[in-house]
């Protein structure tokens, strides 16, 4: 199961200042997300909130099923400790996402509490951001049983899905 975690404003998405963040909707988000996950074999569980608590509560409660974590803390990202430990507290890899390229807007988003406990970002990709985050945490998964089931170690196998793009609605434009 792959977790997908949006924090505050994101529900907002399509009508919050689509010059930044473009009008694709959060649903149409999730929706590519499932699907680009699905191709993998991977279910999906989806957060939406607006309460770094709850955020917290959701990850904590689905922490051992949870095979990867991709996750846009909105605001969070520039003030949350809280999500930070908890992020470095899962056994399972997370990769932060953010719309926009939050290093050429203003000075303080770019500092980012979060990424140091994820693995990787992808920023300022616009929605496309989370389909790459899910490809890469799904080929992981697959990637390791192949090393286990004997290919040479460090090897990596890419597993690229068959048939899917991602499907994006709305028009992006960051
Ligand atoms: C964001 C960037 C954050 O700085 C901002 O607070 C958001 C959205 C993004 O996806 O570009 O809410 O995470």
């Amino acid at each position: 199961m792959i977790l997908l975690v949006n924090g505050p404003n994101l529900n907002l998405l399509g009508e919050r200042e689509p010059d930044t963040y473009g009008t694709t909707t959060l649903p149409e988000i999730e929706k590519m997300v499932e699907e680009a996950c699905a191709a993998y074999g991977q279910p999906v569980k989806a957060i939406q909130s607006n309460y770094e608590g709850a955020l917290l509560d959701f990850l904590h409660e689905n922490r051992q099923e949870a095979k990867g974590v991709i996750v846009n803390p909105g605001a969070l990202s520039h003030t949350s400790y809280a999500l930070h430990d908890c992020l470095k507290a899962l056994p399972c890899p997370s990769v932060e996402v953010h719309l926009s390229n939050v290093h050429a807007r203003e000075e303080w988003r770019r500092n980012d509490l979060v990424a140091p406990a994820t693995r990787g970002q992808v920023v300022g990709l616009g929605p496309t951001g989370y389909y790459f985050a899910a490809v890469w945490l799904c080929s992981q998964l697959i990637a390791q049983p192949a090393e286990a089931a004997g290919a040479s170690e460090g090897e990596v196998l890419e597993v690229p899905p068959t048939d899917l793009e991602p499907v994006v609605g709305g028009d992006y434009e960051g």
